[in-house]
């Protein structure tokens, strides 16, 4: 089994004013190439902070992080967002779509903004497996909240990125669409082999994944 992404000596403290939260505290990771990680642990307990660093988009204040073998802080920062947008997925809690555009638009943004073509068997595959083939032509307004986290998966996975981060992707939810897109989450992982990392405080959630990683005390632990 190769490992897709490593941390290691993660820390990270939030100054305000002369208040100082050690968020992190020399953290390492391994992850597994086509594994799907839970990221559990109380409010407060540092978990977005800890996926805003593994996907470069917040510094440590000591640390690396590896990504399919690149030192990510270690890359300028004109090429970090092309690297990220390449081989990194990123879900967030709102879905973040962006509002004048299509379902089908959306899904293509990334590669879009890579200036490749857009490949419509490929899109349509992937809109089919996540059952949001009907989304194709919505507006996100015109989708319901389960929709519009599919239509945000779709887009995170249709790079192939070397792992795809979700911040309690299903937050916003009401309970039947956030165990639709669990289960699209689980399909990923399944069928598409995507190596994905999930921070949930829904245990029924936690527990469709591989393996689980507990944030306490600024430390990491596995439980499985
Ligand atoms: N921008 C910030 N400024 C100051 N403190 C912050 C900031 N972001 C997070 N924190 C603090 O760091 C700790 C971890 O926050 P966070 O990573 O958001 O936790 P979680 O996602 O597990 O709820 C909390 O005590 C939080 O208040
Ligand atoms: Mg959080």
């Amino acid at each position: 089994m190769s490992i897709i992404l490593k941390a290691e000596g993660i820390s990270r403290t939030y100054k305000s004013g002369s208040v100082e939260v050690n968020a992190l505290k020399k953290c390492d990771l391994e992850v597994e190439e086509g594994r799907f990680y839970s990221i559990v642990g109380k409010s407060g307990a540092g978990k977005s902070t800890l996926l805003r660093i593994l996907a470069g988009m917040d510094r440590p204040d000591t640390g690396s992080v590896y990504v399919d073998g690149e030192d990510i802080f270690k890359i300028k920062d004109k090429d970090l967002a092309a690297f990220r947008r390449r081989k990194i997925g990123y879900v967030y809690q709102d879905y973040s779509l962006f509002p004048e555009f299509t379902g089908l638009e959306n899904i293509y943004m990334p590669q879009a903004l890579d200036k490749k073509d857009m490949d419509r068997e490929e899109i349509d595959d992937l809109m089919e497996a996540l059952e949001i083939a009907h989304c194709k032509d919505k507006l996100p307004t015109q989708m319901s909240g389960g929709e519009q986290q599919r239509v945000a998966l779709a887009r995170a996975l249709i790079t192939k990125p070397a792992v795809v981060f979700a911040d309690e992707p299903t937050g916003n939810l009401d309970m039947a669409s956030a165990k639709t897109v669990a289960d699209m989450f689980q399909k990923a992982s399944q069928h598409f082999h995507q190596t994905i990392i999930m921070v949930t405080h829904d245990q029924q959630m936690a527990e469709l994944a591989d393996g689980m990683i507990r944030i306490s005390d600024g430390g990491l632990s596995y439980e499985h």
